[in-house]
């Protein structure tokens, strides 16, 4: 036998030598949801040790993900009043924007990336205005990029549209050059499946469709070639990230983005994902640490460059203390 794979395997200096994926907490961004009110952490309900903040409170979690050498967040906003356009997204004093402007002033060395989307603002929980009961495309675009400027120019480093409307990354990019913040990075949503796994997330934010799915815009989960063709298409609106998601159902697709483009592929670990975990260490069935190891690392070897995970914080300890790679 000349071939003994075993050899390279026997001792933690040699698996260490030649371990083929190697994470940074660099690459790490942890999701925040903020609220209106004052004084408030509440523990959402269906994520285990994931909080709402008021923005007053919002300089803890940003003190401790820092601390924990994470340096990168996404904000969630979650709005005091909804209507039909969702105006809270786009407002001068709305809820990402205050936070923004209080998170700059507070804890300046993080990077803050906004998600620009409609369905936390609108009264129906959709991504976009409607035409009876569709969303209206093209109508949304200018909101989306009315929303992505007024971020920016709160203080957001990055903006990550996550409706699907199709043209909405030239949109936003059209808008932002315009008033000078050509500069200004645009992480898209580009492959964004319409999933069961955002279930937490929509009752954290307050975000379920008031009737029918989402299916007419975000993509089909029996659908690879169409990821390729959505990712395709937000490079050439000007995407400088293209991000997967959800992750774990979708490592497939994550290797072919990683295959196809020359850009810093993302992938989010949706809420579902970080909910099936807690659930099942809770119950006692799986180990949660070894779990989220595992699962980080194969969407790091899937092709992924950067990472969104409601674990981010533990995840960087894990790698700073060498229980990850
Ligand atoms: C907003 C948005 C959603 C998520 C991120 N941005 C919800 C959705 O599309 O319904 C999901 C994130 C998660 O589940 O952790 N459109």
């Amino acid at each position: 036998m000349v071939n003994r794979p075993r050899r390279l395997r026997a001792t933690p200096a040699l698996r260490g030598m030649v371990r083929e994926t190697r994470m940074s907490a660099d690459s790490l961004i942890y999701p925040i949801f903020v609220r209106e009110g004052k004084g408030i952490r509440e523990e959402i309900p269906s994520m285990e040790g994931q909080y709402r903040y008021s923005v007053d409170t919002l300089p803890y979690v940003l003190e401790e993900t820092a601390k924990a050498g994470v340096p990168s967040v996404m904000l969630f906003g979650i709005p005091g009043e909804k209507d039909e356009c969702g105006s809270g997204a786009y407002a001068e004093d709305g809820i990402i924007q205050k936070a923004l402007r209080t998170a700059k002033k507070e804890m300046p060395e993080l990077t803050y990336i906004t998600d620009v989307c409609m369905c936390e603002y609108t009264s129906h929980g959709h991504c976009g205005v409607l035409d009876g009961q569709e969303v209206d495309n093209d109508r949304t675009l200018p909101l989306l990029a009315r929303t992505a400027l007024s971020h920016v120019r709160a203080g957001a480093d990055m903006v990550a549209p996550s409706d699907m409307m199709d043209g909405r990354v030239a949109a936003i990019r059209e808008t932002l050059d315009q008033n000078g913040f050509s500069g200004i990075p645009i992480m898209s949503y580009a492959v964004k499946y319409a999933s069961a796994f955002y279930g937490p997330f929509r009752e954290a934010a307050g975000s379920a469709p008031a009737f029918g799915d989402r299916k007419s815009y975000q993509m089909d989960f029996h659908n690879r070639k169409e990821a390729l063709k959505e990712a395709l298409s937000d490079i050439v609106e000007g995407a400088d990230i293209i991000m997967v998601k959800p992750a774990l159902s979708y490592l497939d697709i994550i290797r072919e983005v990683a295959n196809l483009s020359n850009l810093p592929v993302a992938a989010y670990s949706v809420s579902g994902e970080y909910a099936m975990i807690k659930a099942g260490a809770k119950l006692g069935v799986i180990d949660e640490e070894k779990l989220i190891a595992e699962t980080v690392v194969s969407i790091f070897r899937a092709g992924s460059n950067i990472l969104l995970s409601y674990f981010a914080k533990e995840i960087a300890a894990m790698i700073r203390e060498g229980r990850i790679g």
